[in-house]
């Protein structure tokens, strides 16, 4: 479904994706870990074309999507929906009008067509009855799982979550863990999922996958992730402050050079 190949992505001097290969294939869901900073939401961003690529090829269902116009990409979007890091939603707007955004702007319904659209919705991650609340009155997972109904009702192809558990607690974590894992068994949809969330990471996905200085440095089954013997993924899916990790920064700062 998505098959990305020598993909580079420069910020001045700083090379966020470099070299960077990775495969989704069509209906799994692929974890994707790394540190704060190593560029996981760059790497979404540029897959969506948010960002340009500097150099590499990213094949979405077969077609290069790297060279296309603003305009050709806009049908590409409708079929990946983004639930972005942090919710994005319009804190002027109620729920429905939230949900119904992309809708109205996008797809030629009627306002009763779209009503029931964004019902069956809510009714789908959960939220029943909240169309008229705002997203000040909720609390952080329910929040999130508008995020996810205002992507849905667009019937993507393709769900990429940037962080969906974060900020929630273990218990609104494994809620929305479940809707991942339910939305790829009903809708069929091919999702990547961002995290630094093991046991999230763990529950969704098919394969994982670990970036780590702007490539990838193991993809496998939870289990063989699990299991491997590089010392930086080891260090990462345990969570410990000694290893190579924190031995490289530490070589970082003795060279005087910036780390962040
Ligand atoms: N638009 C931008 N302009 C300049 N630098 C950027 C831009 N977007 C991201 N970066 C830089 O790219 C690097 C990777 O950012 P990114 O947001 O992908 O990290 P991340 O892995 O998603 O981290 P986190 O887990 O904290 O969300 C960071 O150093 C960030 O400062
Ligand atoms: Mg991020």
């Amino acid at each position: 479904m998505i098959e990305i190949r020598h993909l580079y992505k420069m910020f001045g001097e700083s090379r966020v994706i470099n070299d960077l290969d990775l495969t989704v294939r069509a209906g799994e869901t692929k974890v994707v870990i790394g540190r704060s900073g190593v560029g996981k939401s760059v790497l979404l961003k540029c897959i969506n074309g948010i960002l340009k690529p500097d150099y590499g090829s990213i094949r979405v269902e077969g077609r290069e999507v790297t060279g296309l116009n603003e305009k050709e990409y806009n049908k590409i979007r409708m079929e990946i929906g983004m639930v972005f890091q942090g919710g994005a939603l319009f804190d002027s707007m109620t729920i429905e009008e939230n949900v119904a955004f992309v809708l109205n702007e996008f797809m030629d319904l009627s306002p009763r067509e779209v009503r029931i659209k964004v019902e069956e919705c809510l009714a789908m991650v959960g939220l029943h009855g909240m169309e008229h609340f705002s997203p000040s009155d909720l609390s952080g997972g329910m929040k999130k799982r508008v995020s996810i109904a205002r992507v849905l009702c667009m019937e993507p192809k393709m769900i990429f979550y940037d962080e969906p558990t974060d900020e929630v607690d273990p218990v609104t974590g494994d809620t929305i863990d479940n809707l991942i894992i339910k939305l790829r068994d009903q809708l069929n949809v091919t999702s990547i999922v961002v995290t630094h969330d093991m046991s999230s990471a763990y529950k969704v996905a098919d394969s994982i996958a670990m970036l780590y200085h702007g490539r990838l440095i193991a993809d496998g089954t939870p289990d063989e992730i699990r299991n491997s013997k590089h010392p930086v993924v080891q260090q990462f899916i345990n969570g410990k402050a000694d290893g190579p990790i924190a031995d490289e920064e530490a070589l970082l700062v003795g060279n005087g050079r910036m780390i962040e």
